[in-house]
C-alpha cells in the first residue's frame, strides 16, 4: 500500500511499487487530464507537481511519491480562476490540446517560484514541454499576462468537487472515508 497526498487529500494505493504515477493516475484512478505522450520523460505531457515542483509522472514509480504532495491538472480551480487558467483562456492558447494540461502545470509550477519571469526564465522552465501544434508563441504571451496580472495570486486552490473512479482496476483500492474528491476525469 503507498500512501501519499493527491490534490490536497490523502490516498492510498495497492499498486506495483514500480508502476509510474502516470499510469496510477490513468489507469488506477481514472484521472485522465494527465497525457501520455513519450513514456520516457521527453515530451512533458504527463508534467504533475510533486510537493510543488514539476515532474514527469510517466518516469517516477510510486515508491519514489510515498509520503509526497502531488498535484495534478484536476487538483486547479475548476472554476478556472488560477490566474494561468485565465491567460490560457484570454490568449486562446491550446489547438489540439494534448499537451496542454503538462504546459499549465509547468507554467503554474514556474509562476509559484518566479512571479515575475522574463523570457530567458519561461524558455528554460517550459523547455521540456513539447508541442507539435506549435502553441509556443501563445503559451509565452499567456505565462507573461498572468505573470504581469496576477503575480500575487497563483496559488492552487485545489478543486473540491471533483472526484477519481478509483473501481477501473482491480488492482487498486481506495480508501474514500479519507480522501474523497481528489481529481477530475478529462
Ligand atoms: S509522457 Fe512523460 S514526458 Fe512524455
Ligand atoms: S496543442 Fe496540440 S500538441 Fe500542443
Amino acid at each position: 500500500m503507498i500512501s501519499f497526498t493527491l490534490n490536497d487529500k490523502p490516498i492510498k494505493i495497492d499498486a506495483d511499487p514500480n508502476m509510474p504515477l502516470l499510469w496510477a493516475l490513468r489507469d488506477l484512478l481514472d484521472m485522465t487530464g494527465t497525457k501520455y505522450g513519450c513514456g520516457i520523460a521527453q515530451c512533458g505531457a504527463c508534467t504533475v507537481h510533486m510537493d510543488g515542483s514539476p515532474i514527469r509522472s510517466c518516469v517516477m514509480p510510486l515508491a519514489t511519491i510515498a509520503g509526497k504532495k502531488i498535484t495534478t491538472i484536476e487538483g486547479l480551480p475548476s472554476d478556472a480562476s488560477h490566474p494561468i487558467q485565465q491567460a490560457w483562456l484570454d490568449h486562446n492558447v491550446p489547438q489540439c490540446g494534448y499537451c496542454q494540461s503538462g504546459q499549465i502545470m509547468s507554467a503554474v509550477a514556474l509562476l509559484s517560484t518566479n512571479p515575475s519571469p522574463n523570457d530567458a526564465d519561461i524558455d528554460n522552465a517550459m523547455q521540456g514541454n513539447i508541442c507539435r501544434c506549435g502553441t509556443y508563441p501563445r503559451i509565452k504571451a499567456a505565462i507573461k499576462d498572468a505573470a504581469s496580472k496576477n503575480s500575487a495570486n497563483t496559488t492552487i486552490t485545489p478543486n473540491p468537487t471533483i472526484s477519481p473512479n478509483p473501481t477501473s482496476s482491480p488492482n487498486s483500492t481506495f480508501d474514500f472515508s479519507l480522501a474523497k474528491n481528489v481529481g477530475e476525469q478529462a
